[in-house]
């Protein structure tokens, strides 16, 4: 069959494999290759247990592989045949040198532009679909021309806004679709072919366009006020704890408020996520390079609360708990960074996890889809830590259950069998306010929300 449009992405990863796997589905007439240099990964992508966990994924991939859409790691083939390249790559937090902690790390995302300029032996338009620091477009754009002068390339910014756990629902009616070019009659031409792909399911007036700078933007902007407004009402949660203030409360009275809105207003044990962390301190790295001292800081406070409100978790429950956790049975219930994926980034588990062990607790950890990941993750704690799959049998002989991924399971969970099971007096500290607090506090619990006050025996 001949296919319109040949698109590649560079990058198979949560964003690359469920974004190329959308445009297959919904636009049949295009092939949609993913490459990556991980070859174990692309052997996932390519059998019957997908290397991520997000809910409706395997149904989209299923209906296109082998059809329209292909993973692989033929990076360089994939380069000369697509005429739209996205690139997805990594672009983690620098760890090492000058910015170290706080810029992103462009290593992987820079070695994709040098590859895309060697392979390259026609036009190219090419997307950046990672997040990066705004003006990176423009350093994209001196590496694929420098020594290439023969071949044209148009570089667009289009950032990702999905979110794990609802990819497949974000792609398929997001938002809004953001994609930024310079205005020339070359980059316009460009710009309009993307739109073209996106238009075969996103209503026109979803798709918006803007500068280059204003997109690459716009992206590290909205993870930082999504994250803000976590921070926002777990430093209030805080403040709960100490008034008998009820944060559910709370957040109910200000996000009936039309111009604050009701949505990410829930208290808990702090964010997560490969995205948060990295694009607040990428933000507050670029903010102090343009000697905007006053804003970088302003974002750092999101962070430091983030942080602070983990710390305070693990406080309350060696508070709670006599001040002693040493060689007490503590199971987490969840490990994933938020509910319905498997990814354990920055999860607010694994700061947990360590700190309890640093106290010299016994941890069980269960998760239905992050296990494999908890163990690699923890993997220097060794058989301090157990994991099992099933919440009865890990909660079994625990001196306390601490919930840390929303996982809806939880809510349902016979909690008469497992209060019996548990080493009494037994403790709940419900780090994402899902569970039914006063049942708990029936069956004999002693039972520690956010922001909230405690339900206690004694
Ligand atoms: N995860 C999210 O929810 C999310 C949402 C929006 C945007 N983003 C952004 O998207 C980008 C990718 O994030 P992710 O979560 O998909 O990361 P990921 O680590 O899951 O995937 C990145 C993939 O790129 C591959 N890779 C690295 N260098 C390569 C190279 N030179 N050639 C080919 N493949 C290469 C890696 O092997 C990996 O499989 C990041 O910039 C991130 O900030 C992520």
């Amino acid at each position: 069959m001949k296919f319109e449009k040949n698109i590649l992405c560079i990058g198979a990863g949560y964003v690359g494999g469920p974004t190329m796997a959308m445009i297959a589905y919904k636009c049949p007439r295009y092939k949609v290759t993913a490459v990556d240099i991980n070859p174990e990964r692309i052997g996932q992508w390519n059998s019957d247990n997908l290397p991520i966990f997000e809910p409706g994924l395997d149904k989209v991939v299923r209906a296109c592989r082998g059809k329209n859409l292909f993973f692989s790691t033929e990076i360089e083939r994939g380069i000369q045949e697509a005429e739209i390249i996205f690139v997805s790559v990594n672009t983690p937090t620098k760890t090492f040198g000058s910015g170290a902690g706080m810029a992103a790390d462009l290593q992987y995302w820079e070695k994709t532009a040098r590859q895309i300029r060697d392979c390259a032996h026609s036009r190219k338009i090419v997307v950046e679909k990672s997040t990066l620091p705004v003006k990176t477009s423009l350093a994209m754009e001196r590496i694929l021309t420098d020594a290439n002068d023969r071949i044209h390339f148009d570089v667009l910014s289009n950032p990702e806004f999905l979110a794990e756990g609802t990819a497949i629902q974000d792609l398929e009616t997001p938002d809004r679709v953001l994609i930024g070019s310079h205005e020339t009659e070359r980059a316009l031409e460009a710009r309009e072919a993307l739109v073209q792909i996106y238009a075969n399911w996103v209503p026109r007036e979803k798709i918006i366009t803007t500068n280059l700078w204003s997109s690459e933007l716009s992206k590290l902007a909205a993870n930082a006020f999504l994250a803000q407004r976590i921070s926002s009402i777990n430093s209030i949660s805080a403040l709960c704890e100490k008034t008998d203030a009820d944060i559910a409360e709370v957040a109910k009275a200000i996000g009936m408020d039309s111009r604050i809105g009701e949505k990410f207003l829930r208290a808990s044990v702090g964010f997560g996520g490969s995205c948060f962390k990295k694009d607040i301190l990428n933000l507050v790295y670029l903010c102090r390079y343009y000697g905007l001292n006053e804003v970088a800081e302003f974002w750092e406070g999101v962070v430091r609360i983030n942080d602070y409100q983990k710390s305070r978790f693990v406080l309350n429950m060696l508070n709670a708990m006599f001040n002693t956790l040493a060689g007490k049975r503590i199971c987490l219930f969840g490990f994933a960074f938020k509910a319905n994926t498997g990814d354990t980034r920055e999860s607010p588990g694994i700061f947990i996890a360590r700190e309890l062990a640093e106290e010299r607790a016994e941890l069980v950890i269960t998760d239905p889809e992050a296990l494999e990941n908890a163990r690699v993750d923890l993997e220097d704690l060794g058989k301090d830590v157990s994991y099992l799959v099933d919440p009865y049998e890990a909660a079994e002989k625990s001196h306390a259950i601490a919930v840390i991924t929303e996982w809806e399971l939880y809510r349902a969970l016979d909690y008469d069998r497992i209060y019996r099971s548990m080493t009494k007096p037994a403790f709940i500290f419900d780090g994402r306010n899902i569970l039914d607090h006063r049942k708990l506090f029936e069956i004999g619990f002693n039972v520690f929300p956010i922001g909230k006050t405690p339900l206690t025996h004694f």
